[in-house]
């Protein structure tokens, strides 16, 4: 165990370093009103804490402060929850799931821009942003040189420091050493500069350990000892693990008829339950070797790896739940050779993911009987989370898997219906629809057969017949190529909010 100073000179490895130690209050202070804002981390990893709550802090004295907040995805509470709270945020890209801020932007108080990952890099990259002035980023150590050797989130970082004028680092204590080396940055050039990024499998290692800074952008360097508000997993429900069975069955079919190795490809999930029990399936089933490139490693794919079923990980987040990340750092070295963290920008890389091939698994809020998908607004008009990275591999993945319960509000509204009330993926990338009542392979079928099979295997039986009676009437109704009937297809959501039950019924 090394002490306070040993911990220091190990983590701080220039004089230089030491000079620009400052409080999180001195340093907070570098931030100016409308000023935008970049901040490490990927999900409640990785993340700064102290100066955000200490800019949090003026706001709520009463100091006139509104800032624009550019993130990886989701961050911590100390950013977006207290941020939203002292009424900071004007403007916030590319993602959250945080419950304060998601109830400022459907009041209209903040501006929320929900973008595909991957792109918002590019977007910065290419001016189409308003520039970042300063980066708050967490760091496990400065070098020499003056650059960063990331923790355990990178997300949009490495384009934060490059992009910003000045950059506040925070240099988190309780982030083990030993994550060093766990990081591969590599940057893309703009066009028409840019070369193929050389990843070919999901372990290759292509960029450097560091993100690269120097002494010039540095403006304050902040010691803490925070961490990661990463929240517990939730016990998997009965429909979770229904989906998950069936989401492994097409697997095995897909094995079966030859489409598929035992390996399968590159696995990417989306977060939460559904892809835990999707892993945690894949844990006891007959699959070998298998590899995972995706955005975020939760405790599951730890325990794939742990196991020897899954070989590596690439991803740009290490998320696991409180109690995993304790088994996570007894094991650190293990982990080390098995699991690469590398910027959003490659991690969610369309090129990188068509080449590689990968297995797309997210999550619909709802679908319709086509195959349109919407994983973003509740109603249509009310943002939950945002699009996140599932566009990104949705579009580009070998095999697009969404899956969903067949019913949300204790079976008060059906998550599959005529006509999604906003969509995030087209029946053009959707490839298999999976809820608990079965799954429905929707490859080489045209819309007619896309709704029938549908309905058939994914609706739920209190909303099958209603579905089949709506597509049926839509058909009969004239020559169309996808049957609908607009008037009735538009108002079926609104159906549920007029009449105060949210139980649909045809004659209401
Ligand atoms: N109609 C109305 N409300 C619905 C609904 C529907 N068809 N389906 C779900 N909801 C409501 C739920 O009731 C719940 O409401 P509550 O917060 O009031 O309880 C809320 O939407 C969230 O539903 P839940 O089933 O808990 O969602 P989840 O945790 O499985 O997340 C997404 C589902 C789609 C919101 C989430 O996966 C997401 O944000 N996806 C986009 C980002 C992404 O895919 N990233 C991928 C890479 S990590």
């Amino acid at each position: 165990m090394q002490n306070a100073q040993e911990q220091l000179d190990l983590r701080l490895r220039s004089k230089r370093a030491f000079e620009k130690i400052a409080t999180p209050e001195q340093a907070a202070m570098l931030v100016k009103d409308g000023m935008v804002v970049g901040a490490s981390g990927f999900t409640p990893s990785g993340y700064p804490k102290a100066v955000p709550l200490a800019i949090a802090e003026r706001a709520k004295k009463g100091e006139k402060l509104k800032l624009s907040l550019y993130t990886g995805a989701s961050i911590g509470p100390e950013v977006d929850g207290a941020w939203a709270e002292a009424g900071i945020l004007v403007k916030r890209l590319p993602y959250h799931t945080n419950a304060t801020i998601r109830d400022s932007i459907n009041k209209g108080e903040v501006q929320y821009i929900d973008m595909h990952l991957s792109h918002s890099t590019q977007y910065l990259n290419y001016g189409f942003l308003p520039k970042v002035d300063i980066a708050i980023v967490e760091a496990l150590a400065v070098t020499e040189d003056g650059n960063l050797i990331p923790t355990s989130g990178i997300g949009n970082t490495p384009a934060f420091v490059k992009n910003a004028d000045q950059v506040i680092v925070e240099i988190n204590l309780l982030k083990p050493m030993e994550m060093e080396g766990m990081a591969d940055i590599y940057m893309t050039e703009n066009p028409p500069s840019r070369k193929p990024i050389p990843v070919e499998t999901p372990g290759d290692r292509i960029g450097t350990p560091y993100i690269t800074c120097g002494w010039d952008k540095i403006a304050a360097i902040v010691i803490t000892q925070m961490q990661d508000k990463t929240r517990p997993l939730a016990a998997v429900t009965e429909t979770e693990k229904k989906i998950s069975e069936n989401i492994i069955q097409f697997l095995k079919e897909e094995v079966k008829a030859g489409r598929l190795s035992n390996s399968l490809l590159p696995l990417q999930s989306g977060v939460g339950s559904v892809a835990n029990a999707v892993l945690y399936g894949l844990c006891e089933s007959e699959f070998e070797n298998l590899t995972c490139y995706t955005e975020v490693v939760q405790d599951s794919m730890l325990d794939l790896l742990r196991s020897g079923k899954a070989t590596i990980a690439s991803t740009t987040s290490l998320s696991p739940s409180p109690e995993a990340l304790v088994k996570f750092e007894e094991e650190i070295e293990f982990f080390k050779k098995k699991i690469i963290l590398r910027p959003q920008e490659i991690s969610n890389n369309p090129e990188v993911a068509r080449r590689l091939g990968v297995i797309a698994m997210n999550t619909a809020i709802e679908a319709d009987i086509y195959g349109n998908v919407n994983s973003t607004h509740i109603m249509g008009t009310k943002m939950m989370n945002g699009i996140g990275g599932s566009g990104d591999f949705a579009r580009n993945a070998a095999l697009t898997i969404f899956s969903t319960a067949s019913t949300a509000k204790n079976g008060e509204i059906s998550s599959i219906v005529p006509m999604v009330s906003h969509v995030d993926h087209t029946e053009h990338d959707v490839m298999v629809l999976v809820t608990e009542q079965g799954y429905a392979d929707l490859r080489g079928l045209c819309p007619r057969e896309r709704a029938i099979k549908i309905i058939e295997n994914c609706a739920h039986p209190d909303y099958r017949e209603m579905l089949m009676d709506y597509y049926k009437r839509a058909d009969a109704s004239g020559p169309k190529h996808t049957p609908h009937l607009l008037e009735e297809a538009l108002s079926w959501h609104s159906r549920f909010l007029k009449t105060g039950s949210m139980k649909f019924s045809k004659d209401n």
